[in-house]
């Protein structure tokens, strides 16, 4: 079921246009589609002509955010479920987010990690084996590289996962190797960095319970929705003392999911690439870019450095910029803290002392402390 056309020649515009298979939009199973990047890229998909059909337990997921073609509620525990959905919707290729995603859960708990990120992943590539649907993207990690010994990181480097979380990935990685040499499976597994920032249009955002993530915590704090942001760590060895991180906008990595399922049906090889930037910030820089953007401050607790927490992760990009011809267009970190402060501050009622403008920063513009990075 290979497309007519070279997706390196002639890719389909975005947004708007339609993207077919013969003569019908591809129809997309997405896995997580209610999720926070899984609906961004939903939307995204439909926009650009695919026809996304989401299924998703609800388990971190909401409702709300999968409103972009058909929603399935279900787990991918239930085989027979996904046979009959792959059935019932004609599937013709998958994208892959739904999964458990917290290192520090997958700590305390690894058997919940394996368990959803690798049996029930294996439930998955089997229900699409059984129906010939040959064609997925997989949602995986820099966490598969564990501790960094180059910066940026190119895909070749080492894969030695330091938490259960990253194992549980890389383990799906080299499962999709040998579906793909055995059953023809041809897949691409995109290893972000960290996802931020929220839909541009303001319709959908970054939304957990607890939240882990310290964009959306540091705006939080700022919103006084919690008391602090925590710091974990201030003594790297890096210029301000605090972990560095490369944020990539959620919308861009939607976009890469959209042009690198675009390469597979193409006849693309199967491959994994990093998705960021190329360029980090530290822990300081995030939480001092989240008070001029909000205008408030935001308090902050040290603590620790967490273990397994590399000091600095930050992509080589080169190889999903070439292949894809991808661009990361609103990944400045100050876009993506405004589209992210714009999404929350509208889900509350936000303070006097939170409205931007409103409260008068120290000369230093920032916290003067740490946080950790996520
Ligand atoms: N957020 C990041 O910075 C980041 C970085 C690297 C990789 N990832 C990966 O990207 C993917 C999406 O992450 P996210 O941040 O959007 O997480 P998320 O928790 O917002 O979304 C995951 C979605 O999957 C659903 N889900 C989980 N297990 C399921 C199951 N067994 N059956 C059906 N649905 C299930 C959840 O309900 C949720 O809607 C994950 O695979 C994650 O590991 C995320």
């Amino acid at each position: 079921m290979e497309g007519s056309w070279d997706v390196h020649k002639d890719p389909p515009a975005l947004p708007g246009g339609c993207f077919f298979l013969g003569r019908r939009k591809v129809k997309t199973l997405v896995t997580g589609g209610a999720g926070y990047i899984g609906s961004h890229t939903a939307k995204l998909l439909a926009r650009a002509g695919f026809e996304p059909i989401t299924l998703d337990s609800l388990n971190t997921g909401h409702r709300c955010a999968a409103k972009w073609g058909p929603f399935v509620q279900g787990d991918l525990a239930d085989f027979k479920l996904l046979r009959e959905v792959i059935g019932a919707y004609e599937i013709q290729a998958v994208i892959h987010f739904a999964a458990h995603a917290y290192v520090g859960e997958s700590m305390r708990n690894p058997r919940k990690y394996f368990r959803n990120n690798v049996v029930n992943t294996l439930n998955l590539l089997d229900a699409m084996v059984d129906t010939n649907v040959k064609h997925i993207i997989f949602s995986s990690t820099c966490a598969t590289y564990g501790v960094p010994q180059e910066v940026p990181i190119p895909e070749h480097h080492s894969q030695s996962p330091v938490n259960p979380y990253g194992e549980s990935k890389l383990f799906v990685e080299r499962a999709l190797n040998w579906y793909g040499q055995s059953y023809g499976l041809r897949w691409t597994a995109l290893r972000y960095f960290n996802a931020a920032g929220a839909d541009p249009e303001g319709e959908i955002g970054e939304e957990h319970d607890p939240e882990p993530h310290l964009i959306p915590r540091a705006i939080l704090a700022a919103l006084g929705q919690i008391p602090f942001v925590e710091i974990y760590g201030s003594d790297y060895p890096t210029p301000d003392g605090t972990a560095i991180r490369d944020y990539i906008h959620v919308t861009d990595l939607a976009e890469a999911h959209y042009l690198a399922l675009a390469n597979i049906l193409g006849g693309g090889e199967s491959t994994a690439l990093n998705l960021g930037t190329g360029k980090g910030h530290s822990v300081r820089e995030v939480i001092a870019a989240v008070e001029r953007t909000s205008g408030c401050r935001v308090p902050v607790r040290e603590a620790k450095r967490r273990a397994g927490d590399p000091q600095c992760l930050v992509a080589d990009g080169t190889k999903a910029r070439q292949l894809l011809r991808w661009e990361p267009h609103h990944s400045s970190l100050d876009e993506i803290i405004e589209t992210a402060w714009k999404w929350h501050a509208s889900r509350y009622d936000v303070p006097a002392r939170a409205r931007p403008g409103r409260v008068t920063l120290g000369a230093h513009g920032g916290t003067g402390q740490n946080a950790s990075a996520d």
